[in-house]
Order: structure tokens, then C-alpha cells, then sequence
């Protein structure tokens, strides 16, 4: 739960809000953010790294105000795409600060991020090396670029969030001497700058020695550059991928401290340093509150699914919930939390004991729904997407409306309201 969770009055509070009232202003289903969280875990990962630099992963969830926090906070961002680039700039964030990601920028993309003045785009391959030379070509400007690395580590975790070994389609191989290709063509073009070194070997890890293992072999790797080059490349950013703790018997997420020491053991003081976390930020700063609307056998449906939460159906991902609006002595019954989506897979939690009188109108909260879930929502049939409300000492803020039917049906050019 979100630091400032408190049970009081038979009901779920956080930052003293109760979650009736906030369900009856907004609706549901909703998501409700704790901003003193959200900004305690920027501020930890900012300490854990004095000599270094925190890119928040913006995949994980995004929003102009978030942008505004660590624009605050003295955090960068990384983005992954046009949209991400463009809220990234309606948040304030000063664009030497922003690092763009992705394994197929556009020309476009790229040609807005150069325009903007972004602090360093991250080459995942030798034709994007070629467009982003044509766009400081025509815009008459030297980009700083990083080159993406695999190095070649397999980390423990599901195989649509490892990006570290060979086989993945983000980065350039160590082993087959594509990434030492793409260095020495960028030294060659007077249109880039060569700023440092990345890699990201995945993510929800929770073994750090796999962080210590690609840190060494991408030192080994810049030094060898280096060498060849007669350069000094000052910089590596070592992506994110942090695991963090979904239930109670889950094992203890490493601390952000905990990364770093294992980090700057493996990498020489004269390198900086840059980290990426998303999840580990954003995971548990969030609850999504549903209200449930039909019980029926083991199954209780509530008013949203995997539409606003398609991790389950994804990656087979685990949550725990709670009935949140009133208190109940009702012995716990096995149940199984379904949405409202045609099908069957539509499951948030397979497994979880609720009060056996658990019943339509009562609201039900999902702890650690900050990463990966508003972000990845989506409209499936044709549903519309949740809003997030930040809460905090001053009340509550939406800082994501919910979308309305008014907006799906203005993607339809042939229709009139
Ligand atoms: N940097 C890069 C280049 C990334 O690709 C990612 C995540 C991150 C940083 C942040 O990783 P984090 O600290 O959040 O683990 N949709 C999946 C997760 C996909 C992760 C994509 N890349 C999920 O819901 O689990």
C-alpha cells in the first residue's frame, strides 16, 4: 500500500481521503496516486546515486504533473516515443534532461526530438544512426548519442521483460562487433557526439549480481573503446529494471542504496553513472479501486479489467486486493476478481480471500497498480480509460481525466455525435 495508507472508519484513506468520497467525486474505476510517495522514492533513488543520474522510466507511468515532480526533484526522463516526448515537454522538464529510447524511432520522432533539443537520443541501431545524422544535417546541430548494448546477460525474469541476452531486438551485439561498429561510425559523423554507453538487461529483476555482471562487462567494453579510439566516453547508463514486490510473500525488492553500491563496485569513479528506474518508483505509489457489480459463485466482477490492467492476462502477474469501503467480519472466502471484458481470460486476481458477504457496491482496492497499468490500458471493447487522481496534503488533483465516450467516438470521421 502507499506510505500514506491508513484504515480508519471501516474504510481505506489515503493522504486522509477516504476512498468512498474520492469513488463518489471521480468514479470508478479509478486510480489513486500518493504524491508524497511518488516524490520519497525519486528523492531515494537521487541520494542512492549522489555522483550519478536518475532517468525516470516514463513507460511506467507518465503524466504532465509527474513530469512536473521530477523536474522538481532534479530527476531526467526517458522516453520511448513521439507521445511520451511530447508530455515530457508540456510537463516543463528541460529537454537537456529528457534521453529518448526505443528500438524504431521515426524520422519524425527523432526529428522532433533534435528540434526540441533533447539531452541524448539512445541509438538502437546502424539505420537510426543514419537518421539521426540526416536530422542534424538538416537541422544544423550535433545530437549526443548513446549506443544501446546487449551484453549478452540472460537475467531471471518473465521473457517478454528480459532485453539483456542476444536473442532480444533492443541494442547492438557486443559479440558480433555490431555495437563496436555503431561507436566507431558515430566518432566518424561530425553530426553526432558520442556521450556514453547503455544497456537494460530487463526488468522486475531482483538479483542484483545480473546489475554487477553488465555493469563489468559494459566498463570492460567502454574501456576497450576507449583504447581504440584514444577517447574518453564518461558516461554509462545502465537502464533500469529494479524488481519490486507485488504481494507480502513475495521476496524483499533490493533498495535503490542496495543497486547503487553493487553498481559502483563494478564501475570506476571516473564514469558516471545513470540508472532508469520506472516500476520501482512508480509501482507502489498507486491504488486501483474498482466497485464491485456482480457476485456470483467464486467470481466477483468489478467495473473494470484488463483493459486498465492487462498485466495478469500478459505476464501471468499477481496481484492482492482488499474490500475498502467498509469494514466486514464476514469469514473470508476464496474468490476470484474478473473484470467486465468478453472473455475469459479477463482475470485480475485469480486467487484472493475477500469477506464472504462481499457484495455489488462495495469498492474494491488493488494495492501496486502504479507501473505498467494506466500506461498500458487500453479501449478493448471499446471501454474507456480510468482516470488518476494524485492525492495529498493539499486533497485531491485528476492529473489523467477519465476519457468519455464523447472521446472514442471522435476517432470515427464518418460519425456525428
Ligand atoms: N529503461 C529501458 C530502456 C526500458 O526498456 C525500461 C522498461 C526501463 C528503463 C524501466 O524498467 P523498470 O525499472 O520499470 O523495470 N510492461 C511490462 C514492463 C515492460 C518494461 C519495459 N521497459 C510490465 O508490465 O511488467
Amino acid at each position: 500500500w502507499p506510505v500514506s495508507s491508513t484504515w480508519a472508519d471501516g474504510q481505506l484513506r489515503i493522504a486522509g481521503l477516504g476512498v468512498r468520497e474520492l469513488a463518489a467525486e471521480y468514479g470508478t474505476p479509478l486510480y489513486i496516486l500518493d504524491e508524497a510517495d511518488f516524490r520519497a522514492r525519486c528523492t531515494a533513488y537521487v541520494d542512492a546515486f549522489p555522483d550519478g543520474d536518475v532517468h525516470y522510466g516514463g513507460k511506467a507511468f507518465l503524466a504532465p504533473a509527474v513530469v512536473g515532480w521530477l523536474a522538481e526533484l532534479g530527476l531526467c526522463l526517458d522516453v520511448c516515443s513521439g507521445g511520451e516526448l511530447a508530455v515530457a515537454r508540456v510537463g516543463g522538464m528541460p529537454p537537456e534532461r529528457v534521453v529518448f529510447h526505443g528500438n524504431n524511432k521515426s524520422s519524425a520522432e527523432i526529428r522532433q526530438a533534435v528540434a526540441w533539443g533533447v539531452g541524448c537520443i539512445v541509438l538502437d541501431s546502424l539505420h537510426e544512426l543514419e537518421r539521426v545524422t540526416a536530422a542534424g544535417e538538416d537541422l544544423g546541430t550535433r545530437q549526443k548519442v548513446m549506443v544501446r548494448v546487449k551484453p549478452g546477460i540472460d537475467a531471471a525474469t518473465h521473457a517478454a521483460l528480459a532485453t539483456g541476452g542476444e536473442r532480444t531486438k533492443f541494442g547492438l551485439s557486443m559479440a558480433s562487433g555490431d555495437a563496436a561498429e555503431a561507436v566507431r561510425r558515430v566518432l566518424a559523423e561530425p553530426h553526432l557526439e558520442l556521450v556514453g554507453l547503455h544497456s537494460h538487461i530487463g526488468s522486475q529483476i531482483f538479483d542484483l549480481e545480473s546489475f554487477g555482471l553488465a555493469a563489468r562487462r559494459m566498463v570492460a567494453f567502454l574501456r576497450t573503446i576507449e583504447r581504440e579510439h584514444r577517447v574518453t566516453i564518461g558516461h554509462l547508463d545502465l537502464g533500469g529494471g529494479l524488481g519490486f514486490r507485488y504481494l507480502p510473500g513475495d521476496p524483499p525488492a533490493p533498495t535503490p542504496a542496495e543497486l547503487a553500491e553493487v553498481l559502483r563496485a563494478a564501475v570506476p569513479g571516473d564514469i558516471r553513472l545513470a540508472v532508469e528506474p520506472g516500476r520501482s518508483i512508480a509501482g507502489r505509489t498507486t491504488v486501483a479501486l474498482y466497485e464491485v457489480g456482480t457476485v456470483k459463485e467464486h467470481f466477483v466482477a468489478v467495473d473494470g479489467g484488463m483493459s486498465d490492467n492487462p498485466r495478469p492476462a500478459t505476464y501471468g502477474a499477481v496481484y492482492t486486493a482488499a474490500l475498502a469501503s467498509r469494514e466486514s467480519d464476514a469469514e473470508p472466502r476464496r474468490m476470484t476478481v474478473v473484470g467486465k471484458h468478453c472473455e475469459s481470460g479477463d482475470i485480475l486476481i485469480e486467487d484472493v480471500d475477500l469477506p464472504g458477504d462481499i457484495a455489488p457496491g462495495d469498492l474494491i482496492a488493488i494495492p501496486c497498480s502504479g507501473a505498467y497499468q494506466r500506461a498500458s490500458a487500453s479501449n478493448y471493447n471499446l471501454v474507456t480509460r480510468p482516470p488518476v487522481v494524485a492525492v495529498g496534503e493539499s486533497g485531491a488533483r485528476v492529473i489523467v481525466r477519465r476519457e468519455t465516450e464523447e472521446d472514442l467516438l471522435r476517432l470515427y470521421p464518418e460519425t456525428r455525435a
